[in-house]
């Protein structure tokens, strides 16, 4: 199906703007895994410099402090980027799409709107900001005094570990072929971490060593051999298949025994605050699920883990928690397809990230939180939104300080799908019915939140009441109409 689509393999220069929509699946065991880490890298708005001449707009003066704050994280050579935007040619040469894509709010990417929650490493440009992008267009792109620029950020270290030296670094154990086309590859990787005692995992960093290929990758623990079996087993099965590792659509096929989080191209990797940890039992394997896309030439792949553990036990263990409905069956051309859930908390929690995750034909999502009513009625509390939901650029938000919900808040989603041939995200011409799957034409309608119990005692009611939560939604609810 995927090789119907259009393809935007990263790192690979393109003159025209064609879109890959790649496909995903295994997410529910994400909240095992416990969901992504941040997709969102460190960018971040910088205040403009004083404009000496206001009359002009160069590279120099303006453009040049505005690319190395807020682009070239991504666009410089080897990054996520399609191509880099480090100097005045690579800018001038990619002036009119800059301008365009800027204006649309496409770039620098972050999905979730302004103002309703508020995230770590935000990207928005001013309108200032994003005004001096189209008048330096406009004006045939001036130079400007190139010898006064600011020096544009060196990359080098990328070759070296973003938090610093992690504490345990583990590879692949072999190289992986991805041949030139065919299906996307969902493969498990076992590698034993050979770790004595039970560890506390305060960041990982994972580096596919070929981003072109890797779509996503989601990191499980495994103590109980159950992966080892998997893998013996599928080489039974398989016997030509002499490759490492074992082909698994959806979950890894076992019941993970915990997850270290997982990767999308743009990941960076953040700390978690000091005061919570993921656990890493002694014994864990680690099982890479790596979903590969292929890119029309044969590739090979051999990503590497960093780990880094918490230097003392933490006081709060991270709590995937996760809102969901399982029931969808849109029918085609159907422009406003409702999905709802929601969830009231037994007990009290701290929220520090979320996820929200679905497939190519939903449009929009709105995330919240009513608080219990008091006197003054109910409150909402906002926790994401995002208008225009383009699955290429899922991936986890961290919020700027943790977010206390008491218990008896009740926690909302609302996500819109739009099956019709409007949405040039549909993967089928003509529409067609879509439903609940892990397929890339199939939907999804999650949230995963990253959170803790306040009090570590309440953790295994919260598990039980939100595993009972996600099983009732299983009837659709109905529909508000169209605004
Ligand atoms: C987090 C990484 C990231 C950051 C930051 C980022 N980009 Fe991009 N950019 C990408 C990726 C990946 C693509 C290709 C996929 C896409 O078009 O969505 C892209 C595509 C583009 C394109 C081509 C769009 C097209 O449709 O062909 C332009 C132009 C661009 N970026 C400019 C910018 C500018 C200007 C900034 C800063 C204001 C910026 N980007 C910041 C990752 C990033």
């Amino acid at each position: 199906m995927s090789n119907e689509l259009t393809n935007s393999t990263q790192n690979n220069e393109r003159s025209t703007r064609p879109r890959r929509i790649r496909t995903v699946s295994g997410l529910m065991s994400l909240v095992i895994a416990g969901g992504f880490t941040l997709l969102l890298s460190r960018t971040h708005s910088e205040a403009l410099p004083p404009s000496a001449t206001p009359a002009e707009v160069t590279f120099a003066h303006d453009i040049a402090p505005l690319l190395y704050a807020n682009c070239v994280s991504c666009h410089h050579d080897g990054g996520g980027g399609p191509f880099p935007l480090m100097t005045y040619k690579d800018a001038a040469k990619h002036a009119d799409l800059v301008a365009q894509v800027t204006a649309s709010h496409q770039m620098p990417p972050w999905k979730a709107e302004a103002n309703y929650g508020t995230f770590m490493n935000e990207r928005h440009l001013s309108e200032e900001q994003i005004a001096l992008f189209a008048k330096w267009n406009e004006a045939g792109k001036p130079a400007g005094d190139l010898a006064a620029a600011p020096a544009p950020p060196n990359f080098d270290h990328d070759a070296e570990w973003a938090l610093g030296k992690p504490d345990l670094v583990v590879q692949l154990p072999e190289t992986f072929t991805v041949p030139a086309d065919g299906r996307d590859i969902y493969r498990c990787f076992v590698i034993p971490l050979n770790v004595t005692e039970d560890h506390f995992v305060s960041a990982v960093e994972y580096r596919p060593s070929n981003r072109s290929v890797v779509h996503h990758a989601i990191l499980y623990l495994d103590q109980a051999g159950q992966a080892r079996q998997l893998e013996k087993q599928f080489h039974t099965d398989h016997p030509e298949d002499k490759q490492a590792g074992y082909s698994r659509f959806g979950g890894p096929g076992f019941l993970p025994g915990g997850g270290l989080g997982g990767w999308a191209p743009g990941a960076m990797p953040a700390l978690l605050p000091p005061d919570v940890a993921r656990t890493l039992p002694k014994g864990s394997d680690l099982i890479i699920q790596t979903h590969f896309h292929p890119t029309g030439k044969p590739e090979t792949e051999r990503s590497t883990v960093g780990i880094y553990f918490a230097k003392q036990a933490p006081q709060h263990k991270l709590l995937p928690l996760i809102l969901g409905n399982r029931s969808i069956n849109i029918k085609p051309g159907d422009k406003n397809y409702v999905v709802t859930s929601d969830w009231t908390l037994p007990a009290p929690i701290t929220l520090i990230g979320i996820t929200p995750h679905a497939h190519l034909v939903c449009k929009s999502m709105d995330v919240w939180a009513t608080l219990p009513s008091t006197a003054d009625g109910e409150q909402k509390v906002p926790l994401i939104r995002i208008a225009d939901w383009d699955f290429n650029w899922q991936g986890t938000y961290r919020y700027a300080a943790p977010m206390h919900l008491p218990a008896g808040a009740t926690l909302h989603m609302q996500y819109i799908y739009d099956n019709s041939a409007d949405n040039e995200r549909n993967p089928n011409t003509p529409p067609k019915r879509v439903r609940m799957g892990e397929q890339t034409t199939d939907e999804m309608a999650y949230c995963f939140l990253e959170g803790f119990a306040d009090r570590p005692l309440d953790t295994l009611s919260l598990k039980l009441s939100m595993m009972s939560r996600l099983r009732k939604n299983a009837t659709p609810t109905p529909a508000p109409a169209a605004n």
